[in-house]
């Protein structure tokens, strides 16, 4: 059987209410003029206040859900109560998601977001019936000093359930928006390196569970990055908030 591919975007706090809109809509019909293989599933991650305007506009263009789906950048650890400014999970599968991103080290730097939070996050999305993609990755210091892979293997093991069934997304802080990307080399080393880890929360060697590469993914990289064997997908910034280069990151990956 064909091993599943993802390419996933994430819009971060861009693009306002109409053109995220337009953009749902131009990679929709993108893709239905050009439809991927049906073993690449292409999910759009817009921002909360979003998500049922692009659900909704993504329902006019009839694609299945396995092919491009929705999917929110957070969520909260509990599904409801007192948590003024917080969106809980169930809340975000009522708008039509089918996918979260949790721990971007961006929430891990601009809200102190700790595995131990992550790893509740990660447990009330899979709860609420959202599949989780957990991002993890060392800094530049932690890098240069060697640390990537004791970084890599506490993320893990701190910040996925046990039994966890989700999506993981290895993305080095260094390259997030920097325009650079590791080497081939060292990109199948992390990504190995990952895989070899995983069983210890999965409970399981069984099972194959998507690792994704992100950071300053283009579509001009796309193409070796997505040919590296252990890369199941990749996990798109900046690129992905313009409908031509995001298609072509999606015919890359296909
Ligand atoms: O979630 C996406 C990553 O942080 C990568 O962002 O493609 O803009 O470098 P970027």
């Amino acid at each position: 059987t064909t091993v599943p591919k993802f390419v996933i975007g994430n819009w971060k706090m861009q693009a306002r209410h109409e053109h995220g809109l337009q953009l749902a809509r131009d990679i929709a019909h993108g893709m239905k003029e050009a439809p991927p293989p049906a073993h690449l599933h292409t999910i759009i991650c817009p921002p909360f206040t979003q998500l049922d305007g692009v659900h909704q506009a993504l329902k006019e263009v009839c694609l299945p859900h396995e092919q491009l789906a929705l999917g929110a950048q957070d969520c909260y650890p509990a599904s409801s109560g007192p948590f003024t400014g917080d969106i809980s999970a169930p809340m975000i599968r009522d708008m039509g998601a089918r996918y979260v991103i949790l721990g971007h080290s961006e929430r891990r730097q601009n809200h102190g977001e700790t595995d131990a939070v992550i790893r509740q996050k990660v447990k009330a999305a899979t709860a609420a019936g959202l599949t989780p993609i957990v991002c993890i990755g060392e800094h530049l210091a932690e890098r240069n000093e060697g640390r990537a892979a004791s970084v890599l293997s506490t993320q893990i093991e701190g910040s996925l359930t046990r039994g966890f069934r989700g999506i993981v997304a290895y993305e080095p802080v260094w390259a997030i928006g920097s325009g650079i990307t590791p080497s081939r080399e060292e990109l199948q080393r992390k990504l190995q390196l990952i895989r070899a880890l995983l069983p210890m929360r999965l409970m399981t060697d069984d099972i194959r569970v998507p690792v994704l590469y992100g950071g300053s993914v283009t579509s001009v990289q796309a193409p070796s990055i997505m040919s590296i064997e252990a890369v199941d997908g990749v996990l798109v910034g900046s690129a992905s908030l313009e409908a031509r280069s995001f298609l072509d990151i999606i015919g890359a990956a296909a």
